[in-house]
């Protein structure tokens, strides 16, 4: 089968969520299945310097946008026998950050209707092309209206995720006819309008052939009113075409018994010596002073999303008690500054990494005996599911994909659980979490039992790629 992935990140180009884990690792996981993926993503200006070997120019693909004269330059290169397809134009993408511009919609409308054209310019006939987020989600919305009568797309099926639905591609309705060249009718028949706006992430949920979001309890969630973020009433007309499926990780990068970033390598046979090893290596590069109590770690966009407030708040009774916190993130200024002053109030107890470090990271799974992510929502999340790889037990509010992969510890269950989760996102949720945190650590033989259960547990992406060839299937027939 010949998969065409879009969407606005992947790994190991460019990154800057969960998204670009899920491309790369369910590509990979497809191509290992036997099957042709192309990965189409913009060509950001950090990429060259991610890049190992120079792309190929593939040529030109010249179109308009409504009045605007268009020029996607496409490049491609091969990694791991997936097909990357860099879509380049300086002015929308030559910029610093991913995200974050006044003109987001028309940089991705751009995006969009360049890979409409550079498909067939490559030759690439999809037999699905699978959309993520609102970036790529007007895709099935332009070729089927536009390209209804063109053979190359006849046979093509779609599939959109949803990986974040607090971000709609909200657009004026003005936006259909200035940049898609899409009519107004769209808007008029209600298949693209959302609350007097025009949402690419809606039509993409109208004009999609089968809708997935990223686990089962957040498919739940989003066909709720209260935790659907206004998607309930599109995705309930969908109902039967769309479906939840947990991310994998890629077991390979994230291994604790073969890992170069980490000061030692562990598995189920060595854990205690090993994490012993890694903590102090980590407190040692981040001048900490062992405390002797749990180490609390955070790897995370530092957004509201994340709990982020949650943990301020919690984190001076525990640091109290003894807990340490190692952070690796960035984000919102008012939340990094947060951590920062955390840091001034208990130098020795807390360090914090502003930014984004790869080894980093993995020294704080590999070091942490607790890993924080207490989201407001979570629609999958991965930072669970890499630290339970690394033995280092999740403490999670209990939403979404953390549902789905925590078996939550309730004093009887060690020889099951594989978490610590709380319900309600306040004060009083965080409080029972931690607090049953700190308890379990003094408790060091069921503490050893849950951690191991976090260790031996199947988190790869095998399963989930195979729900994902399902829906292909069914829909290719
Ligand atoms: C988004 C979601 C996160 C999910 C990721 C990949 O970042 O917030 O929960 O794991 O996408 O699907």
């Amino acid at each position: 089968m010949k998969i065409a992935m879009v969407a606005s990140e992947s790994n190991p180009l460019v990154k800057s969520g969960g998204l670009a884990d899920v491309i790369y690792s369910l590509s990979r996981e497809l191509v290992g299945m036997g099957h042709e993926v192309m990965i189409l993503i913009p060509y950001y200006k950090g990429i060259d310097a991610r890049l190992l070997k120079k792309p190929e120019y593939r040529g030109n693909y010249v179109f308009n946008m409504s009045w605007r004269d268009c020029c996607a330059e496409v490049f491609e290169t091969n990694i791991d026998g997936i097909r990357f397809v860099l879509v380049k134009n300086d002015r929308y993408f030559g910029r610093d950050n991913l995200y974050g511009y006044f003109d987001d919609g028309e940089r991705f409308a751009f995006f969009d209707m360049a890979v409409r054209g550079i498909l067939p310019m490559l030759d690439f006939k999809p037999d699905i092309i699978h959309t993520h987020d609102w970036q790529a989600a007007m895709m099935p919305v332009l070729i089927k209206t536009e390209n209804k009568n063109d053979p190359f797309y006849a046979k093509t099926k779609y599939v959109l995720t949803i990986h974040n639905p607090a971000f709609k591609g909200m657009l004026d309705p003005a936006a259909l006819d200035n940049l898609y060249n899409l009519p107004y009718l769209l808007y008029k028949d209600g298949s693209t309008e959302f609350e007097g706006r025009v949402s690419t992430l809606k039509a993409g949920i109208v004009y999609s052939d089968k809708i997935t979001t990223v686990s089962p309890t957040h498919r739940d969630e989003l066909l709720t009113e209260e935790g659907s973020f206004g998607l309930s009433g599109v995705l309930k007309s969908r109902e039967y075409d769309f479906c939840g499926f947990v991310n994998g990780i890629d077991v390979a990068e994230f291994n604790p018994a073969n890992d170069k970033l980490i000061a030692k390598e562990f598995s189920a046979k060595n854990t205690v010596s090993g994490k012993k090893e890694n903590r102090a290596a980590l407190l040692k590069a981040s001048f900490l002073e062992d405390s002797g109590g749990p180490l609390f770690g955070l790897v995370s966009r530092l957004t509201f999303q994340k709990g982020i407030d949650l943990v301020y708040e919690i984190m001076p009774k525990l640091l109290q008690q003894g807990a340490m916190l190692a952070v690796l993130g960035s984000g919102e200024y008012g939340l990094e500054q947060a951590f920062e002053d955390l840091r001034r109030r208990y130098p020795r107890q807390v360090s914090v990494y502003i930014g984004y470090s790869n080894k980093r990271a993995h020294e704080i799974y590999a070091a942490s005996d607790y890993f924080l992510m207490p989201s407001s929502f979570e629609p999958c999340g991965i930072g669970q599911l890499i630290a339970q790889r690394y033995g280092t037990i999740p403490v999670v509010r209990k939403t979404g994909g953390l549902a789905d992969t925590i078996l939550p510890y309730n004093r009887k269950n060690a020889d099951v659980a594989t978490g610590i989760s709380f319900d309600d996102y306040d004060y009083g949720g965080i409080d029972y979490a931690t607090n049953l945190a700190m308890e379990l650590y003094k408790d060091q033989k069921n503490f050893k039992a849950v951690r191991k259960n976090c260790l031996v547990k199947d988190n790869s992406w095998k399963k989930s790629a195979e729900l994902y060839l399902g829906v292909y299937k069914e829909l290719v027939g």
